[in-house]
């Protein structure tokens, strides 16, 4: 993949496709690790003299209409805060052979929601050239790897328009996903939680010939998976609620996953091992998350929504955290690690 790494881009106005597709409650933005997952880039971008950083991104389904409970405004506060230095800019999706008006002293415009436009969707060329000319980019930059899997105009259309390269956050997502699945250091361990099956049972499957040991936890397990294979190993003890409901994996179950982690040297984790959103129940998930954590030999890659955004709290309190890859992509990281082929990955210059 090529990256912005090397190219010179001094004045150059350059378009950027992040995901800021982020929780709200209300107009606050809940978390912001996708957000603050994108300022390396957006540094990199600013040492390197450009002369306007343009961000667009999707939030939410609004289904191709403007509605404004799903408008990037709250989430162009949170980025105002975390670049105090620089001028940041808000702008409505342009019309057609519409310029959008970006100040001279506004360094860093982020536009509106371009699912408002049922082009994006349809991955309709026509579209993003719009907004390419309407800003005036010379370049564009692939950085929203949670959106990689989805064939949608700012992701794949885009490469008919404008040659793409990778931001360093997709850098960093895919050379740490390679890393895991093509030729990982032995002993590969995935711990697999949550609580639907028919999702997670592929990925079992996928990691049968690649894995040491592969180990099953959460309401999976609670509700009673099952396999003979030798490799996988399924919790076998529960904490329980008053009514008997198996609402986190016990203390064996807890201690054999000590075991695993400590010998293994690539750990994939994907699914809370309980109901860990009840702090009575998150005592599996806690341990788990420490230990791989404080294994700075391993290569250790945290995904799926829940999981990583566990993963991220846990760090606030405990900065001596460390993983190698905590993922931003949900459904991108689960079709990366079965191999699938993503459209906004295989549109960026080879
Ligand atoms: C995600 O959060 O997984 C991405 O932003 C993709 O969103 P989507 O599932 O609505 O396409």
């Amino acid at each position: 993949m090529k990256t912005i790494r090397d190219l010179d881009l001094k004045d150059k106005t350059v378009l950027v496709r992040v995901d800021y597709n982020v929780p709200l409650k209300g107009k606050k933005v809940e978390s912001d690790l996708r957000i603050r997952a994108s300022l390396p880039t957006i540094e990199l971008l600013l040492e390197k003299k450009v002369s306007k950083i343009v961000l667009i991104s999707h939030l939410g389904r609004p289904e191709g209409k403007e509605n404004f409970d799903f408008t990037l405004s709250p989430v162009a506060e949170v980025l105002k805060k975390l670049l105090p230095a620089q001028k940041v800019g808000f702008y409505p999706l342009p019309k057609a052979g519409e310029k959008v008006k970006i100040p001279e002293d506004v360094k860093i415009a982020l536009l509106e929601n371009l699912r408002f436009d049922p082009r994006e969707e349809e991955n309709d060329e026509e579209f993003i050239k719009n907004i390419v000319e309407s800003v005036g980019a010379e370049v564009y930059v692939q950085d929203g790897f949670a959106v990689v899997h989805r064939a949608h105009a700012s992701t794949d259309a885009i490469s008919k328009v404008l040659p793409v390269y990778a931001g360093l956050l997709l850098e960093k997502e895919v050379e740490n996903l390679e890393k895991a699945t093509k030729k990982p250091e032995k002993p590969v361990l995935l711990i697999i939680g949550g609580a639907k099956v028919e999702d997670k049972q592929p990925l079992i499957d996928k990691f049968l010939g690649l894995a040491d040991k592969i180990v099953v936890g959460g309401k999976i397990a609670a509700d009673g998976y099952k396999s003979e294979n030798e490799k996988i190993y399924v919790a076998e003890d529960f904490d329980e609620d008053a009514e008997g409901k198996k609402l986190d994996i016990g203390p064996l179950a807890t201690a054999k996953i000590a075991n695993f982690v400590t010998d293994a040297k690539t750990i994939i984790w994907n699914g809370l091992l309980g109901y860990a959103e009840d702090p009575a129940y998150a005592t599996a998930s806690v341990i788990t998350a420490e230990m791989i954590g404080e294994k700075a030999e391993a290569e250790t890659i945290i995904c799926g929504g829940d999981t990583a955004g566990f993963v991220e709290n846990l760090m606030k309190d405990h900065p001596n955290l460390n993983y190698s890859l905590v993922s931003t992509g949900g459904g991108a990281s689960l079709e990366f690690l079965l191999g699938k082929k993503l459209p906004g990955i295989e549109a960026v210059e080879k």
